[in-house]
């Protein structure tokens, strides 16, 4: 038991280098409120090929530990899509961006469970210049699934000062939307704090 738990706690930490997803229901939104999850701005960091892993962040990278963990659905906001594809890529602490030659630090790709879910541990990227302006800290996400066209979107932080109006990006960005702005509680895990917060993906209809 005591390895178990320190497994996931190492997992959790970016400790490991490979890993399963962790498996934890999720919250379907309400008929009333069920849609799919909005498109945002690709910009310009996306690279294709990183790696498969659920640690973004090898254990030295600077910054706050963060745990994102949730589930991808349906269009029906009920049932779950197992063996989704999502490709992730994030700024550092410091608003940077890093690339191929860097090990593809803090971008991977993962894939959800047989319940839809799907976990990643990282840490919490910082905020960039843009223009005359600043982004507000987010993750990247493209959504793949064969059934369902392909999802890219961002995903926000509550709190940020640069969210919503504030946002460089502008309306391009929609970083206003309540359903990818998240709020974070945290965990103490092997005696170190992590920051860990929910989203829950809803794809499109497909063709
Ligand atoms: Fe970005």
């Amino acid at each position: 038991m005591m390895a178990l738990m320190n497994r996931r706690a190492a997992l959790r930490l970016g400790l490991l280098a490979t890993a399963s997803v962790v498996t934890r229901p999720g919250l379907a939104r309400s008929a009333a409120e069920c849609r799919p999850t909005e498109p945002d701005t690709q910009g310009p960091f996306y690279l294709p090929g990183a790696p498969a892993r659920i640690a973004l962040a090898v254990p030295d990278e600077p910054g706050d530990r963060l745990v994102v963990r949730g589930r991808v659905l349906h269009p029906d906001c009920r049932t779950p899509l197992a063996g989704t594809l999502l490709d992730v890529w994030q700024a550092d602490a410091s608003g940077s961006y890093h690339g191929a030659t860097e090990q593809y630090r803090l971008r991977g790709r993962l894939r959800t469970d047989s319940t839809g879910s799907w976990e990643l541990t990282t840490i919490r990227p910082g905020n960039y210049r843009l223009g005359a302006g600043m982004r507000p800290a987010h993750l990247h996400f493209l959504v793949s699934h064969p059934a369902h066209p392909p999802l890219v979107t961002q995903l926000y932080f509550r709190g940020d000062p640069y969210l919503g109006p504030h946002d460089a990006c502008g309306e391009a960005c929609k970083s206003g939307d309540p359903h990818r702005v998240i709020g974070l509680g945290r965990e103490e895990i092997m005696g170190r704090e992590v920051f860990v917060g929910r989203f829950d993906v809803v794809l499109g209809a497909g063709a």
